[in-house]
This record gives C-alpha cells, sequence and structure tokens, in this order.
C-alpha cells in the first residue's frame, strides 16, 4: 500500500511538473537583445555627414552645372542618383572624394530621402 502511495505521489509530480513546463516551453521566446546606443559616435558621424553633404553641395554648384542648368535633386531617387552621379562625375572631371561629396548631397536631398 505504501509502495502505491509513492508511485502515486511521484506520478502526480511528473504530471504536474510536465503540465508546468509544456505552455512555458512553447510561450517561450527568445530575451529581447539590449540596443546600445553609443550617442558620441551618432554624433560624429551625423556631424560627418553634415561635412560631406555640405562639401557636395559646393562641388555640385561649382561642377554640375557648366554643360546644363543644376538639376534639382528631388527629381530623381537615391538609387537613380548613384547610376547618374557614376555617369557624370568623370564628365565634371571630378575627383573619387567631390564625386563620393556629390552623390551624398543629392542622395541626402533626393526624392525618397527621410529626412
Ligand atoms: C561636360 C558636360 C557635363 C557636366 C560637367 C555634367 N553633365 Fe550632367 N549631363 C550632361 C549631358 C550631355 C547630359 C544629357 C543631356 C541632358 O540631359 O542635358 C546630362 C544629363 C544630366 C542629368 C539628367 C539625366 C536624365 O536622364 O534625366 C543629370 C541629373 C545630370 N546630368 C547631373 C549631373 C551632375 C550631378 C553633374 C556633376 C557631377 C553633371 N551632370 C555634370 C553633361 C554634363
Amino acid at each position: 500500500m505504501k509502495k502505491i502511495l509513492v508511485l502515486v505521489i511521484i506520478a502526480v509530480t511528473v504530471v504536474s511538473c510536465h503540465k508546468k513546463m509544456t505552455p512555458s516551453a512553447t510561450v517561450a521566446t527568445a530575451p529581447p537583445v539590449p540596443v546600445v546606443v553609443d550617442s558620441a559616435a551618432v554624433n560624429k558621424m551625423n556631424a560627418m555627414n553634415t561635412t560631406m553633404v555640405a562639401a557636395g553641395q559646393q562641388v555640385y554648384v561649382a561642377k554640375c552645372g557648366k554643360c546644363h542648368g543644376l538639376k534639382d535633386p528631388a527629381n530623381y531617387t537615391q538609387v537613380r542618383w548613384v547610376g547618374l552621379v557614376n555617369w557624370m562625375a568623370p564628365k565634371a572631371k571630378a575627383t573619387d572624394e567631390e564625386k563620393t561629396q556629390v552623390l551624398a548631397y543629392v542622395q541626402h536631398n533626393a526624392k525618397d530621402a527621410v529626412k
């Protein structure tokens, strides 16, 4: 009789443990990934980008209006500008650095630019 009682207790324990485990096992989700924002680095990147856009505007005005009027950057998407700048930079005799700057400027003001 004692043996049966012990078996019953074990059985009840196993079943109750099993019931508890099932939901937590299926509902388990990955712990949230902590997002570390290094605001100093973000500020530095923004400052670098602002500098590049400003430099690009100067190059654009100086070199991109010689053969045709200055095209409005908002007339084209950011992706379209990649091809256009690749096409036009040699015509404008822009250096690699100037080309990067012009691209930053026109993309910053492109049709689909997020501001
Ligand atoms: C040596 C002359 C010359 C220079 C300098 C020049 N372009 Fe052009 N560009 C052209 C010609 C030619 C075309 C094609 C005909 C047109 O649209 O006037 C053109 C067309 C374009 C177009 C219109 C393309 C289209 O299909 O709608 C854009 C935008 C453009 N250029 C941007 C620039 C940019 C940016 C620069 C400076 C990096 C630049 N261009 C410098 C000659 C030049």
